[in-house]
């Protein structure tokens, strides 16, 4: 009896500290979307656009876009599968328009002080942040149109659409960490500010880590 009692009990903690985790990481995701917003002073330079429309875009939208499929932390858990099929595919599209903008936003800025482009590791990772997201929603399509992609099954398609939706997450949080380690984030915030601010990224990419790998797991056991 004492033996069966506990793997429910632990079940029940761990489901409840994956729920605590998730409602967290929507009100840190969006705190810190509007904080980069305000620290960014927008209008005052065309640089000002693009700290804020990156953190639109991975931060809020594709975080969003994809809590939603989460058993736990979706807040439109009682939704069909379909209508979250829909939203997912409308923040994403928020989130691809807001990466290019804000992508944008750093070329021009770059262009107009005539400094040279991606010479920093971030500027390099961004770069391929960017065309992996855009790379990401193309190859996304078949999901919607099957025909596009004849031969493949939809639930291989899905399978592989989430693999490689978690490294598109993956590479925007690094993305964004590696943006908080520039010259002008650091000069503008106070030490225990940035470390605060590290803790978004990596929260988000532990929660969505968590999410998918145990939906992908989940997928393949009941499929093979
Ligand atoms: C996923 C999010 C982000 C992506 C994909 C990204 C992408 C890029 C790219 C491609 C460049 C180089 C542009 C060029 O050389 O023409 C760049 C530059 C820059 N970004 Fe970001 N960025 C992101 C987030 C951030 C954030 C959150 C900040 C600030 C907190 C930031 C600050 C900067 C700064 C200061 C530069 C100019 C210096 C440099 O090239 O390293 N970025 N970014
Ligand atoms: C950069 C863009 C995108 C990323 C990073 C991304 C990422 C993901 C991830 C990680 C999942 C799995 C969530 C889970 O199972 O917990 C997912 C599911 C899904 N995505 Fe995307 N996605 C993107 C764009 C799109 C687009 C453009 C469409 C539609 C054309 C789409 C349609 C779907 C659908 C229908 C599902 C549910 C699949 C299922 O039933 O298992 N996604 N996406």
């Amino acid at each position: 009896m004492a033996h069966k009692k506990q793997p429910e009990s632990e079940s029940r903690l761990y489901a409840f500290i994956r729920k605590a985790s998730a409602v967290l990481t929507h009100f840190v995701c969006f705190g810190f979307t509007v904080f980069i917003a305000l620290l960014s002073r927008l209008g005052t330079s065309w640089f000002s656009w693009h700290p804020f429309f990156m953190t639109l875009a991975f931060s809020f939208f594709m975080t969003e876009a994809i809590l939603l499929f989460s058993p736990e932390g979706s807040p439109i858990k009682s939704f069909s599968h379909s209508t979250k099929g829909g939203i997912h595919r409308l923040l994403q599209g928020l989130c691809v328009s807001c990466a290019v903008l804000g992508f944008a936003a750093i070329f021009y800025n770059k262009h107009l002080i005539d400094k040279p482009h991606f010479t920093s590791w971030h500027g390099l990772l961004g770069l391929l942040t960017i065309c992996v997201v855009v790379a990401q929603s193309l190859a996304a399509m078949p999901l919607s149109y099957p025909s596009l992609a004849k031969g493949w099954s939809l639930a291989k398609l899905k399978r592989y659409h989430a693999a490689s939706g978690l490294i598109t997450y993956l590479l925007g949080s690094a993305s964004l960490l590696l943006g908080l380690c520039s010259v002008w984030f650091t000069a503008s915030v106070r030490e225990y500010t940035w470390y605060l601010s590290a803790l978004c990224p990596a929260l988000g990419a532990f929660v969505i880590m968590n999410q998918v790998s145990r939906s992908y797991m989940a997928k393949k056991r009941f499929q093979s």
